[in-house]
């Protein structure tokens, strides 16, 4: 049993330098102006709220670290097989501030952005309870209207900091159309033990873990 409630997400901008994070707002901004179209199409992954909404609904993705393997999903936090890729010498400031997260090891990273600010369907990213992947989503603005929906109720938890963890598999996540280019970086990888201490993990539905910590709060 979880206490966790839905929707919901885990505000961790307490355990991040927000400060540095806001002052990456006009670097990464021209970078990502600089870069449009030369990037991978972002794709939400097969399971989606409305079976007929786009897979891959229009924002892009610059890949800050590359696998050493071939592409699977569920290696995200096999933080073993990760490298930085070229891309991550061109957001250099970026990578220094996510030197700062709290994290003992890093696996994926993406910046995933969208030049036209379309929305992005709702939508799960896996769907194994037993699967926990420690992350953090975050922003040096707030332009991206970010959301968790609850599937049962279809309520919706829209994220209001820069920085967020939260539960991919128990409900579902995606952002409304802003209009024009919006961005949001996500860095997977394994928590550091102070992090991971704060975290009431469920013993059964582990992928339940950020929001039965934000139901504790
Ligand atoms: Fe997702």
């Amino acid at each position: 049993m979880t206490s966790a409630q839905y929707p919901s997400y885990k505000d961790v901008d307490a355990f991040i330098d927000v400060t540095r994070l806001r002052a990456l707002d006009g670097f990464i901004t021209q970078r990502l102006r600089d870069r449009l179209a030369a990037d991978r199409p972002f794709y939400t992954g097969p399971f989606l709220l409305e079976e007929d909404a786009p897979d891959r609904p229009g924002s892009r993705m610059i890949e800050l670290a590359q696998s050493r393997e071939p592409e699977n999903y569920y290696d995200l936090d096999r933080t073993e097989i990760w490298e930085p890729s070229p891309e991550a010498a061109e957001f250099a400031p970026l990578m220094a501030f996510i030197a700062t997260l709290p994290f003992a090891a890093t696996g994926r990273m993406l910046i995933m952005y969208d030049p036209d600010g379309r929305a992005v369907p709702a939508h799960k990213d896996h769907d194994s309870i037993d699967l926990c992947h420690e992350f953090i989503w975050f922003r040096t603005n707030l332009g991206k209207p970010f959301y968790m929906l609850d599937p049962a109720t279809g309520a919706r938890d829209y994220v209001a900091g820069h920085a967020a963890w939260f539960d991919t598999v128990n409900q579902f996540h995606g952002a409304d159309a802003s209009g024009e280019l919006s961005f949001s970086i996500r860095v997977d990888g394994i928590f550091n033990d102070a992090f991971r201490a704060q975290i009431p993990y469920p013993s059964d539905n582990r992928a339940a873990a950020a929001s039965a910590w934000a139901s504790v709060a």
